[in-house]
C-alpha cells in the first residue's frame, strides 16, 4: 500500500473508476468500534501521528482489498478515542450518481432553490463550526469515485484549519 502526504489529490495507482466499491464495514467513525487491526502497527501509528500534526491530507492507495479503508478508519478511531470528531465521505455506488450525494449527510436543510455552490458552502460552514469545538478528521473514501461536487467539497476541506483528511483511492 502506498501512503502519500499530499497537499492536493494525487493520481492513484490502479485507479478503480468504474468498478463498484466494497461495501463499508464500519459506520461513521466513532459510532461503532472498528474491527481490530491485525499487523500494520507502524503504519497505523505513523498515520495517527501525521493526522494529529495536521501536516496536510494523506492518501492511501493500492490494490483493492489491501486494507486502505480499514487502516484509515482505524487511525481515525484512535483520534476519536482521544476526543476528535470524525466524518466520512464515501465515493461510489448510487450516492455518487447524484451531485453531493456522498456528502448529503453534511448538507444542512436549506429552504428554496439553492445552487450547488451554495450547498457546498453551507456544508463547509457547518463543518468549520464543528471543527472549532473538536478537531475534525474526515475520511474521503474511494475519492476517485466521488462526483465532482463532493470532490470539490473535499478539496476545500483539505485547506480548512483544524480539519485533517485521510483519503483512499
Ligand atoms: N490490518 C487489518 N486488520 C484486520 N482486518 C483488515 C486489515 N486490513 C484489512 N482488513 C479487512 O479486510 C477487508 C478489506 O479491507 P479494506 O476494505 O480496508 O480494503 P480496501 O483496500 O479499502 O479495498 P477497496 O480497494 O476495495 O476499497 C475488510 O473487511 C477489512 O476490515
Ligand atoms: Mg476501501
Amino acid at each position: 500500500m502506498a501512503v502519500r502526504s499530499a497537499a492536493a489529490p494525487v493520481t492513484p495507482e490502479g485507479s478503480k473508476s468504474g468498478r463498484r466499491p466494497a461495501a463499508s464495514t464500519w459506520p461513521a467513525a466513532g459510532s461503532v468500534a472498528p474491527r481490530p487491526t491485525i499487523g500494520r502497527e507502524q503504519l497505523l501509528s505513523d498515520l495517527v501521528r501525521h493526522l494529529e500534526r495536521q501536516d496536510g491530507p494523506i492518501l492511501l492507495s493500492g490494490p483493492a482489498g489491501i486494507g486502505k479503508t480499514h487502516l484509515a478508519r482505524a487511525s481515525i478511531g484512535r483520534l476519536v478515542d482521544i476526543g476528535a470528531d470524525a466524518e466520512e465521505i464515501i465515493g461510489g455506488g448510487a450516492p455518487s450518481a447524484v451531485p453531493l450525494g456522498p456528502a448529503a449527510h453534511l448538507v444542512p436543510a436549506i429552504a428554496g432553490d439553492v445552487p450547488l455552490a451554495g450547498l457546498i458552502a453551507a456544508a463547509l460552514d457547518g463543518l468549520r463550526r464543528r471543527a472549532v469545538e473538536r478537531r475534525l478528521i474526515v475520511l474521503a473514501d474511494d475519492i476517485d469515485l466521488l462526483d465532482a461536487a463532493s470532490a470539490t467539497l473535499v478539496g476545500h476541506l483539505a485547506r480548512m484549519e483544524r480539519v485533517a483528511i485521510v483519503a483512499t483511492s
